[in-house]
């Protein structure tokens, strides 16, 4: 049996190019839906579940607005692929407010003009939270440093840094 053959018999089992069923636990509710294996996990939440508040700006891995926490750490839901998230605890913006009660980090992105357009918004959110609940109390050398994969083509950058250190120890509130 030469190499090649034993790599593909012993390899994982290839699905799609169809459609498959999957679960996604999103802000600690469970949804089935059915994707093909090329869907990204961005455009499952958006596209087929209308969980629309991380956004679809570069699509490529390059600007963060699509940033979600995974697990504890974020990631670009851009560059995922949907059935690589299943049986993974996802957040997204969506999920922060309580009610009419914004989280925290939502508040404080309000309180120090951490937005224009909004587009960066929510991926900044995420990426202040997960920061935030990891060093409650970054400087802000920290602060910029865990935030440098996202970017504001507004030029919020101060506003968000403002926000972030602002929200500080209060990430839980
Ligand atoms: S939309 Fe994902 S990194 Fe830009
Ligand atoms: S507020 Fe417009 S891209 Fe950041």
């Amino acid at each position: 049996m030469s190499a090649t053959t034993v790599s593909a018999t012993q390899g994982p089992a290839a699905v799609g190019p169809d459609a498959v069923p999957i679960t996604l636990t999103i802000n600690g509710q469970r949804h089935p839906l059915s994707v093909e294996p090329r869907v990204t996990l961005l455009d499952a939440m958006r596209t087929r579940l209308d969980i629309t508040g991380q956004k679809r700006v570069c699509d490529r891995g390059a600007c963060g607005a699509c940033t979600v926490i995974i697990d504890g750490r974020t990631y670009y839901s851009c560059s995922m692929l949907a059935i690589e998230a299943q049986g993974r605890n996802i957040r997204t913006v969506d999920g922060l407010a309580k009610g009419d009660t914004l989280h925290p980090v939502q508040q404080a992105f309000c309180d120090n003009d951490g937005l224009m357009c909004g587009f960066c918004t929510p991926g900044f959110v995420m990426a202040t939270v997960a920061l935030l609940e990891k060093n409650p109390n970054p400087t802000a050398e920290q602060a910029r440093k865990a935030l440098d994969g996202n970017l504001c083509r507004c030029g919020t950058n101060i506003g968000v840094l403002k926000a972030a250190l602002a929200a500080k120890g209060v990430t839980r509130g």
